[in-house]
């Protein structure tokens, strides 16, 4: 009952751009969708919470896109008892009777998906092609993760009974959980911890990222109307130093799932172990520094398309993004051209626009960071190419894509979170010294390969240290259901979000042996 290879199992369907009037129609939805006054209050118990609020701002423009409110102490003692309290039932209701739920949600997201995705364009920066990604994924997880809990959680697998007893294996929800999620995914990251740690039968208490806290207050507010109980489920926003440090440090949480930064995953880490109470999972999916191999036998058209899509779709800001072509020297100088050249054609701009190709970065501290890092490889000498773009919006903030010439793989330290493509070459006959120089950094995500050679793409898989292998693709995107994702080492705990052991990494197990 994995759901490896479940037949009736669909993805949504999501959206053909290339329909005649399609896209026209879609942002004519998304208009209407559109709201001002969101305001994004802590959600415990089935209701809101009062505070201050704060400004919520459209990463391209500026403008503020509705109002947070940070979860102070009280919502946060207020979410962990309920929460606590109400996680038995809501395990023993069982995997049938939270797939339903979860179930009624995915049909509630794909009917209101023009708010969700004016939320991402709004909120998060999506262009569109990316909102529509996003919604879709979130569609995705919601009913892959309620299929698993129906098939695994309802009822108790029998084992064998040797000895004349009839033992059986029951799956159970481990108790309170704590889903951190991203901005760069800010519903289907978020829903798909949240859907995981609920069809687990665990109860959750859920921090959006800072950036984007108003996309996942209406996915929380979906979940609710969907059936989730309001005191299994609860919505914290806030800032990771303040709410998010209250949340993993408390002794009545038993676990935590967390997509972000590894130094924070570290964080989090070190706080679980300092504190009192049960021995608490970490489920991290963290950065990457993720590279693609090209031998003299890809193609050149292939790899400029894969390689651009790779490393500036989303601008950049997805963990699976391309960071480091290594391309083999003797075709180096064309394959290196072709993608420049590509690079270059790419229209950055607001994503409100259909014509946008990579919109903003999302906030001005990430992209002062990355402009430093940008301007200083500069001042070496080391920039091949960027788009230029000059009419970008003011308030915004925003960096066009860049190829950075580097001298050898290992000098690409650490992950650079933008849209900000590294290339190097290697030489023929050493293309293990390559490989076990991208190992060496650390990182373990994804790795994109282009060959004409079948045997060369199977060694490359097989001795690379990551959670995820492209072959003659882009290797961004993954599929739920399909192409379960997650890395390993720097780059996180597995197991894989979207595959078949990820419900399990939340959950207990029980043994019950009768005599009979
Ligand atoms: N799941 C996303 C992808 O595959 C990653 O961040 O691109």
């Amino acid at each position: 009952g994995l759901g490896l290879f479940d037949p009736a199992r669909r993805n949504s369907r999501g959206y053909d751009l290339g329909e005649p009037g399609m896209p026209e129609a879609l942002v004519a939805a998304i208009g209407a969708a559109r709201r001002g006054d969101r305001v994004a209050a802590p959600i415990v118990g089935g209701a809101a919470r009062a505070g201050a609020g704060e400004p919520v701002r459209n990463p391209a423009t500026g403008a503020v896109v509705g109002q947070v409110i940070e979860a102070d102490r009280a919502a946060v003692a207020d979410a962990v008892a309920a929460a606590r309290a109400a996680h038995g039932n809501w395990s023993l209701a069982g995997g049938a009777f939270r797939a339903e739920r979860l179930e009624r949600a995915a049909d509630l997201l794909e009917e209101h998906d023009a708010l969700f995705l004016g939320l991402a364009i709004d909120e998060a920066g999506k262009t569109l092609v990316d909102a529509i990604a996003e919604v879709r994924e979130a569609v995705d997880f919601l009913r892959y993760y309620a299929g698993q809990a129906r098939a695994d959680f309802t009822y108790p697998v029998a084992l064998p009974g040797p000895t004349g007893e009839r033992n059986e294996l029951m799956l159970e929800g481990k108790g309170v959980f704590v889903c951190i999620s991203p901005w760069n995914f800010p519903l289907a990251i978020f829903l798909g911890q949240v859907a995981a740690a609920l069809a687990a039968g665990n109860s959750v208490l859920a921090k959006p990222a800072e950036q984007t806290p108003l996309i996942a207050h209406a996915a929380v507010e979906l979940l609710l109307e969907a059936g989730i109980p309001g005191d299994v489920l609860h919505y914290l926003p806030g800032r990771g130093e303040t709410v998010g440090a209250a949340l993993t440090g408390n002794p009545d949480i038993i676990g935590v799932a967390f997509t972000g930064s590894t130094e924070v995953a570290r964080a989090i880490n070190r706080g679980l172990a300092l504190r009192d109470g049960p021995i608490a999972t970490l489920i991290a999916e963290t950065g990457g520094a993720n590279a693609m191999i090209v031998d003299s036998t890809a193609l050149p058209e292939q790899v400029a398309r894969d390689a651009v899509a790779s490393a500036f779709q989303s601008a950049g800001q997805r963990c699976s993004a391309l960071r480091l072509l290594c391309v083999q020297e003797d075709v180096a100088d064309t394959m290196i051209a072709m993608v420049a050249g590509a690079m270059a054609e790419l229209n950055v701009g607001e994503p409100a626009l259909l014509s946008t190709d990579v919109g903003p970065i999302i906030d001005d501290e990430a992209q002062a960071k990355i402009a430093a890092y940008v301007a200083e490889a500069r001042a070496a000498g080391r920039v091949i190419a960027q788009a230029q773009r000059t009419d970008l919006p003011a308030g915004g903030h925003f960096v066009p894509p860049v190829v950075i010439r580097l001298d050898h793989v290992t000098d690409l330290k650490r992950e650079i979170f933008g849209p900000v493509l590294h290339v190097a070459t290697w030489k023929g006959g050493e293309l293990d010294a390559l490989i076990d120089a991208i190992n060496a950094s650390g990182y373990g995500l994804t790795l994109g390969v282009h060959t004409r050679i079948d045997g060369v793409a199977a060694h490359i898989a097989a001795r690379a240290q990551v959670g995820n292998v492209y072959v003659n693709r882009n290797q961004i995107g993954a599929i739920v259901g399909s192409q379960p994702f997650g890395g390993r080492g720097l780059s996180g705990t597995g197991p894989k979000a979207g595959g078949p052991h990820y419900l399990h990494r939340f959950a207990e197990e029980k043994t019950i042996s009768t005599d009979i």
